[in-house]
C-alpha cells in the first residue's frame, strides 16, 4: 500500500507548535514558599551570569522535609576511643573534605577515599568497571588527566555544597505538588556529591529514605559489563564539560498530581493532529516540544545502576536529569515528575546493549527568561504488564490514560500556547505493553489535554502504518475521546474478558474498525478499501 520510502505520516511536523516560538510569556521568577522553593537571587538573575545562591550562607535543615545534606552539622559518625571505651561522634563532612582532598594516583585512591567514610559498605560495594574504566579504556595521558585535574576539580565542586546550595531543599513527596528551582552549578555540585557517594542515609533502601530512588553512584563502579563502561564515559564527560565551563542557567522540577481524572467516558473532546514517523528519536526530533520520559516510579530507573533503555539514556545524555533522584519520592498513579531546562552534554549511538557515547553535543537551544534551556520533559512510568490481556482491563486503562494526562495536561493554558507532546513506545520496551493500545491511549489523552501529538515509532514502519489509518479513520468518523474510550471498554468485555488463550483473536484496531463501520469517505486519505 504506502511506498516503502514513506517514513512519515499524517500532519507535518513543520506545522506542529514547540517552545519557545507558542510559549507565554513567563511571570517573574519568584520563590513562592511550600510551593515553589527557588535556590538563587531572583532579583540578580542575568542571562550568561553565574546565578548567586539564596540565602548567602548555608541553612542546615536535618529534617524528614528536606534533603539531608552531606555539609550538615547533623551529619555525624559514631567513633569508639578504644582506650576509654568512650562512645563519640565526628563530622562526616569533615571526614568526607579531609578524605577527598588527597592526590589522586590510580583508580584505588578514589575507592579508598568513598569507602573511608561509608565503611559500613567496604565489603560490599565494588569498583571493578571503575578499574577498567581507568586501566584499559583511558589512554594513559587521559587517565594522568583524570587524577591530576579532573577529580580534583571534581572534588573542588562537591565540597562547595554549603556555599552553593545553601537553601534547604525540599523533599517532593507523593501527594504534594512543589516545584524546584536550581542553578546548573547547584545541580553539578549536587551530582559531584552523588558521585563521590556523600549523601547521608542515601546508600540503602532501608532507612528514611525507602520509597526514594538511588543517589549516590556506587552502583556505575561495580561490574565488568561493558555498557558501565559507556556510562562512565558519558557521565565523566559531563563533569568535564561543567568543571571546564559551567553553565550559567536554571533547571525546574514540578512535581504535579491530578486533582481529579477526566471523565474519560462522556469526554466530547476531539482527536488532536497526529505526526508519527519510523525515524528520529523524541529527544533529536522533538526538540521544543514535551518530551516524554517513559520512566519508573523512582524516575531515572536504573540510571545509576544497570538499566540503560530509553529513560536512562536520556538521563546520561542529560545528566542534570539524575539530580530529581536527590529529592523525588516514588511517582503515585496519578503523579509526573515535569522537568523544564536541562542540557543535552552528550550524543549516543546504539541502544541497550549496545549503547556507546558518542561524543560531546553542543546544545544550541534557545533560553527562557528563567534562563532555563528550552526542554521540557516528563516523567510518566507505565505500568508493567506480565500478560497481554491485563493491559486492557477497564482499571489498566483508566491508569493509564489518567498517568498520560497527568503528564500532558496543563489546565489553565490555552491550547495555542501548548506544544506539541514527542512521545513513542511508553511502557511497550520493558514493561512490556502493546504498542497499539498505548499509541491509542496516548492520542486520547493528548487529545483530552488539546495538545497535538509527535509518535516516534523507532523504526517500525508497520506501527506508523496502523496508527496513522487507525488515527485518521477515528478524525474521519468524528468519534471523541469518549467514544474511544467507551470502544476500549466494549473490546475488554466482549473480548478479553471471555478470551481464554494468551492473545485475543480479534485485535483491539480490527474490533473499532468493526465497530464503527466503513469509512465515510475512504477515498480521502485512506488507502481504498478499509481494514475488514
Ligand atoms: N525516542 C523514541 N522512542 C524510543 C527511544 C527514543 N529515544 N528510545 C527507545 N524508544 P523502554 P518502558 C522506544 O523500554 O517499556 C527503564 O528502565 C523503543 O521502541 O525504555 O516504558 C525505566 O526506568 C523502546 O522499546 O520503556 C523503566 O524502569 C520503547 O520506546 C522502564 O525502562 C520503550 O522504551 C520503562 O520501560
Amino acid at each position: 500500500e504506502d511506498e516503502p520510502d514513506v517514513t512519515w505520516l499524517g500532519t507535518p511536523i513543520s506545522e506542529l507548535r514547540r517552545m519557545p516560538e507558542c510559549g507565554q510569556r513567563l511571570p517573574p521568577l519568584r520563590d513562592c514558599p511550600g510551593q515553589h522553593t527557588v535556590l538563587i537571587r531572583t532579583d540578580l538573575l542575568q542571562r550568561g551570569l553565574a546565578p548567586i545562591p539564596y540565602p548567602s550562607t548555608f541553612k542546615d535543615a536535618w529534617d524528614n522535609i528536606h534533603v539531608k545534606m552531606p555539609c550538615s552539622k547533623m551529619n555525624l559518625f559514631p567513633v569508639l576511643n578504644e582506650e576509654t571505651r568512650e562512645r563519640s561522634s565526628q563530622s562526616r563532612w569533615e571526614l568526607i573534605q579531609d578524605t577527598l582532598r588527597m592526590k589522586y594516583t590510580s583508580s584505588q585512591d578514589l575507592k579508598n577515599s568513598i569507602l573511608k567514610y561509608n565503611v559500613a559498605h567496604s565489603k560490599r560495594w565494588d569498583f571493578t568497571a571503575w578499574h577498567s574504566y581507568c586501566t584499559k579504556v583511558l589512554e594513559p595521558d587521559a587517565a594522568q588527566h583524570l587524577f591530576d585535574s579532573l577529580l580534583p576539580d571534581m572534588v573542588q565542586l562537591a565540597l562547595r555544597a554549603s556555599e552553593l546550595c545553601t537553601k534547604p531543599i525540599p523533599l517532593l513527596k507523593e501527594g504534594e505538588e512543589c516545584s524546584i528551582t536550581l542553578s546548573q552549578e547547584q545541580v553539578a555540585c549536587l551530582l559531584a556529591n552523588a558521585f563521590f557517594c556523600t549523601f547521608p542515609r542515601r546508600n540503602s533502601r532501608k532507612s528514611d529514605y525507602a520509597n526514594y530512588p538511588d543517589i549516590n553512584f556506587y552502583r556505575l563502579f561495580e561490574g565488568a559489563s561493558s555498557r558501565k563502561i559507556e556510562k562512565l564515559k558519558t557521565l565523566m564527560y559531563y563533569f568535564e564539560s561543567v568543571t571546564e565551563s559551567m553553565p550559567t542557567g536554571l533547571v525546574t522540577f514540578t512535581r504535579k498530581m491530578l486533582d481529579s481524572p477526566p471523565d474519560w467516558k462522556s469526554s466530547g473532546s476531539p482527536l488532536t493532529r497526529l505526526h508519527i514517523t519510523c525515524e528520529g528519536t523524541i529527544e533529536d526530533d522533538g526538540y521544543g516540544m514535551l518530551q516524554v520520559d517513559f520512566a519508573n516510579q523512582f524516575v531515572g530507573g536504573g540510571v545509576t545502576s544497570s538499566g540503560l533503555v530509553q529513560e536512562e539514556i536520556r538521563f546520561l545524555i542529560n545528566p542534570e536529569l539524575i539530580v530529581s533522584r536527590l529529592f523525588t519520592e516514588a511517582l503515585g498513579h496519578d503523579e509526573c515528575l515535569i522537568i523544564t531546562g536541562t542540557e543535552q552534554y552528550s550524543t549516543y549511538t546504539g541502544y541497550s546493549q549496545s549503547y556507546k557515547w558518542g561524543g560531546c553535543h553542543q546544545d544550541s537551544l534557545p533560553r527562557d527568561a528563567w534562563q532555563r534551556r528550552c526542554t521540557e520533559i516528563v516523567a510518566i512510568d507505565a505500568l508493567q504488564f506480565r500478560s497481554f490481556l491485563e493491559q486492557f482491563h477497564p482499571d489498566k486503562i483508566d491508569r493509564e490514560l489518567n498517568k498520560a494526562y497527568c503528564g500532558f495536561g496543563r489546565p489553565g493554558e490555552k491550547s495555542e500556547h501548548l506544544s506539541a507532546v514527542a512521545t513513542g513506545n511508553w511502557g511497550c520496551g520493558v514493561f512490556g505493553g502493546d504498542t497499539r493500545l498505548k499509541a491509542l491511549l496516548q492520542m486520547l489523552a493528548a487529545a483530552q489535554a488539546s495538545r497535538d501529538l509527535v509518535y516516534f515509532t523507532f523504526g517500525d514502519a508497520q506501527l506508523m502504518t496502523d496508527v496513522h489509518k487507525m488515527h485518521s479513520f477515528l478524525t474521519e468518523k468524528g468519534s471523541c475521546v469518549g467514544d474511544v474510550y467507551k470502544l476500549l471498554l466494549q473490546y475488554h468485555h466482549s473480548v478479553c474478558r471471555t478470551c481464554w488463550t494468551s492473545r485475543p483473536d480479534v485485535s483491539l484496531y480490527t474490533f473499532i474498525y468493526q465497530h464503527l463501520g466503513p469509512s465515510p469517505s475512504p477515498s480521502r486519505s485512506l488507502s481504498p478499501s478499509p481494514p475488514p
